[in-house]
């Protein structure tokens, strides 16, 4: 009872709410319940589309605890299945490889085709005899998870229960949609990790707000100062911030990365960034674009993924490894404040925390979509 009381605080006017408490931070239980409720049921970030460019790319990755196989198929589609076999369970690939035949099993051989199809079952029916009637091949596929790429990002709906993808994302795609065009992996150079000791959320919290630049960006607030900001908030999907005063990166002489194809207006001076629930944070200049995909390990640790984007395939290599060494410093900067944060929700008094119904608005707009989700839970079960 005391639980759903504090979210249906944080559901209120920003001015009287507080923030979500501890133990949505902190406790393995709750953890769990956030994981099938926030991330499962949801469209989540999982990879981007260059981790597997390859027909045959078969690439195990284990996300929030379910394993997984991201494999492109002959016809260059990504498909997603888990990385089970439909046997005894037995985890079917175990490093990145590129499969050129069959994907088999390693414990009795059952084979798959690139699209998942059970396609061969050795001595199912005794030695020698490859079927059996019981074994219905076509039932026995790989089981597939719900997948769609947009802005590079594989995107998975881990229970099957959520929108079809273009219906939920309607909005952020359309206030993106000059960004609806090819862009470029800058390779190598311009993809990173970073291990931050904090729940996921305090990472999109973080990200959604402007109101921390003068302080922990003071090199980028020199240029983009705080006053330059505008809020986003679309209720339910995503919040964020925007600039009106994007101050291109330049090399010598004055080289500057292409922009991207007929941008309209507002894109000659505006950049934004966007954390669409629940985990993926991006971010849309004219002359380059990236994503952060925050892969949670646990209550307080976070994986965050980063791969930068551009107009063109070939720019050049020493701006580029300017551009990306510059982001790593941001999204450095702002480790200390995450890892701050979620220290202090072992204050036991701390009671989720005072907005500022000017600045954090994007922040209380992330709370309410978390407290919503999981009152929906709680109103279900009290409904059986
Ligand atoms: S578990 Fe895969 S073939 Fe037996
Ligand atoms: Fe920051």
């Amino acid at each position: 009872m005391m639980i759903k009381q504090e979210l249906k605080s944080v559901l209120k006017g920003i001015d009287q709410s507080n923030g979500l408490p501890n133990r949505n931070y902190t406790d393995n239980i709750q953890y769990n319940i956030e994981k099938k409720l926030l991330i499962f049921d949801q469209w989540a970030g999982v990879a981007v589309s260059e981790d597997i460019p390859n027909v045959g790319d078969a690439i195990p990755i284990t996300f929030v605890g379910v394993p997984l196989l991201l494999l492109r198929n002959e016809k260059r589609e990504l498909k997603v299945f888990l990385n089970v076999c439909r046997h005894r369970g037995m985890i079917l690939i175990n490093k990145p490889k590129n499969v050129s035949g069959a994907i088999r099993c390693p414990y009795h051989s059952w084979c798959y085709s690139k699209n998942g199809n059970l396609i061969s079952t050795p001595h199912v029916g005794g030695p020698g005899k490859n079927i059996h009637k019981g074994i219905n091949k076509e039932k026995l596929g790989l089981l597939e998870i719900k997948s769609h790429i947009w802005q590079n990002i594989i995107w998975i709906n881990i229970n099957g229960n959520a929108p079809a993808f273009e219906n939920y994302m309607t909005d952020a795609m359309k206030r993106w949609s000059d960004f609806n065009q090819e862009q470029f992996h800058g390779g190598e150079d311009s993809k990173f990790q970073l291990k931050v000791k904090c729940n996921w959320k305090l990472a999109v919290e973080n990200y959604c707000e402007s109101y921390h630049l003068p302080w922990v960006h003071p090199d980028l607030n020199s240029y983009s100062r705080l006053q330059d900001h505008y809020n986003i908030e679309n209720p339910g999907y995503y919040s964020g911030q925007g600039t009106l005063l994007y101050k291109q990166i330049k090399g010598p002489k004055n080289v500057k990365f292409p922009n991207f194809k007929n941008l309209s207006e507002k894109w000659k001076k505006s950049a934004e960034y966007l954390a669409i629930y629940p985990n993926v944070l991006l971010g849309v200049h004219k002359d380059h674009t990236y994503s952060i995909i925050l892969i949670p390990k646990g209550p307080n640790k976070t994986i965050e993924k980063v791969d930068i984007y551009y107009s063109k395939k070939i720019t050049d290599t020493n701006l580029r490894k300017r551009n990306t060494k510059q982001w790593k410093k941001v999204f450095k900067e702002d480790i200390s404040v995450v890892e701050g944060m979620q220290k202090g929700r072992k204050g036991i008094h701390f009671d989720g925390g005072k907005f500022s119904p000017v600045m954090d608005g994007p922040t209380h707009c992330f709370h309410k979509w978390v407290a919503s989700n999981l009152l929906t839970e709680e109103n279900n079960l009290h409904e059986k």
